[in-house]
């Protein structure tokens, strides 16, 4: 007869207890996908949504990579290519569209995260025939040179000037009990995160000056 051995022992409960939680994973990998929700795509490919986006007034319908950002959508699906892909990542402002009237850079959201939302671009602030104040302040100042950057500085400025006149201080307000002025300094803090590779921001600035109805 084989001497009692604890090692051993104790080695075979541990291996029952492995076997059994197998077991039981699997049952519960099992039960999940049959709970999962049905694939929009076959396995080993990329799964789409529908999403329904409203930009400049109209709806679209479409389906798209969950993972597809909103420049991209508005460049690629919609041919709103007003809206520039300058860094792709959140530095430049180029991509910078109004949601809901308020700035973000469109690089850096998901379309779906959109959904239910007013998304405003460049193309969708005026026309030709009836420019919106600051796309004539832009042109009558000379407020750029390439023009990569214009459709989002244009887009930020409307929004920054409306951040100001709703009270929204910034890092350079200096009095936070009252409403922050209208001021160059104001304006340059509030437009940093739009980059001008040419350096236009002299112009820029007397641009939105105009609109705001200060001196440059
Ligand atoms: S492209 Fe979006 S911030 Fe530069
Ligand atoms: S006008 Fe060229 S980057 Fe601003």
């Amino acid at each position: 007869m084989t001497e009692f051995d604890p090692a051993r022992r104790k080695l075979l409960q541990t291996t029952a207890v492995a076997a059994s939680s197998a077991v039981l994973a699997t049952g519960t990998v099992a039960e999940a996908e049959a709970a999962a929700p049905a694939r929009s795509s076959a396995p080993g490919q990329v799964a789409t949504v529908n999403v329904t986006l409203r930009v400049n007034g109209a709806e679209h319908q479409m389906v798209i990579d969950p993972r597809t950002t909103l420049l991209d959508v508005l460049r690629e699906r919609l041919q709103l290519t007003g809206s520039k892909k300058g860094c792709d990542q959140g530095q430049c402002g180029a991509c910078t569209v109004l949601v809901d009237g308020r700035r973000f850079t469109s690089c850096l959201t998901l379309a779906v995260m959109q959904e239910g939302h007013e998304i405003t671009t460049i193309e969708g602030l005026g026309t030709p025939m009836h420019l919106h104040p600051l796309q004539a302040a832009f042109v009558k100042h000379d407020g750029y040179q390439c023009g990569f950057c214009t459709p989002g500085q244009i887009c930020s400025a409307v929004a920054m000037l409306d951040e100001i006149r709703a009270g929204t201080p910034s890092h350079v307000t200096a009095d936070l009990t009252r409403a922050p002025p209208m001021t160059p300094v104001e304006f340059r803090e509030r437009m940093s995160g739009n980059i001008c590779r040419c350096g236009a921001y002299m112009n820029i600035q007397a641009a939105i000056a105009e609109v705001a109805g200060v001196k440059p």
